[in-house]
């Protein structure tokens, strides 16, 4: 319970990794705002949070619409007075050969995976900044090093998130707010659930620990950049992708 009166803002947590961050920041006492679209599942996030014993509110909004989110995000902030930890987990894919991109699936995964991020880090810096005090982690993806076939837009957005959070972590290190990017492999949730066996036989095949990581092997690293022993960690990248992707 290290985290008691912390407050810590995720985006994207009705589901997935999402959900585990929030679920592990509840287990260390932080109270929550979840942000995805409103949704049954946004409010069993915040009900499960709710009896792991902290505070938990959702915030709805689309991240897909930067003029509502703006508004919102900067109505909730105003109301909250202040947010100590954030995490810019939400994404989506959209995925195609370049050749048969649709530009509205350029977009949209951009708007949604790098856009918001902005938006929503834009309004939370002002209350990190006074605090002198505040942590940011935004998730990434091994494919935003790697490249994979398919999806120029996904990848482009996170290879931008982490160009985002290095620039962004020499803006404000010495208002000591630390920033770092999670760049996970290939996990269980309902974004992966549509491989096919043999997608996912192969995708195996490359990854040395052998399975799929879980919500919860992502959440532990980002529990983990929150923790105060993280304190001298900004502007990296933590891969966690069962040897996935290696440098
Ligand atoms: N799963 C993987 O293998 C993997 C690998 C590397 C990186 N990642 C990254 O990890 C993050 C979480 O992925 P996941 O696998 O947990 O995905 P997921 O299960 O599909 O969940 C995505 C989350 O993003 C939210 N979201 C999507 N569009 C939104 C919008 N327009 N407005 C507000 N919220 C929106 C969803 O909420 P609603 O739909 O309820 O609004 C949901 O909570 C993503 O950034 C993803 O790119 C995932």
């Amino acid at each position: 319970m290290s985290q008691r009166g912390k407050i810590t803002l995720i985006t994207g947590a009705s589901r997935g990794i999402g959900r585990e961050i929030a679920r592990v920041m509840a287990e260390e006492g932080s109270d929550l705002v979840l942000v995805a679209r409103a949704s049954e599942d946004l409010e069993k996030t915040r009900l499960e949070c709710v009896e792991l014993g902290v505070r938990a509110e959702s915030l709805p909004l689309d991240l897909g619409d930067p003029e509502s989110l703006e508004k919102g995000i900067h109505e909730g902030i105003g109301r909250l007075g202040r947010v100590d930890y954030l995490v810019n987990n939400a994404g989506i894919t959209r995925d195609g050969l370049l050749i048969r991109m649709k530009r509205e699936d350029w977009e949209r995964v951009l708007t949604v995976n790098l856009t918001a991020a902005f938006i929503v880090a834009r309004a939370v810096v002002p209350s990190m900044i006074r605090a002198r005090s505040g942590r940011i982690v935004n998730l990434s993806s091994v494919v935003g090093l790697m490249g994979n076939p398919g999806q120029t837009n996904y990848c482009a957005s996170k290879a931008g998130l982490i160009g985002f959070t290095l620039s962004l972590a020499r803006e404000v290190a010495r208002r000591n707010i630390t920033v770092n990017a999670v760049a996970p492999g290939f996990i269980e949730t309902s974004m992966t659930q549509g491989l096919s066996g043999a997608a996912r036989d192969a995708l195996l095949t490359q990854v040395p620990l052998g399975r799929l990581g879980t919500a919860r092997d992502v959440a532990e690293g980002v529990r983990f950049l929150l923790s105060e022993g993280a304190g001298y960690l900004t502007g990296t990248v933590l891969n966690i992708s069962g040897g996935l992707h290696m440098e």
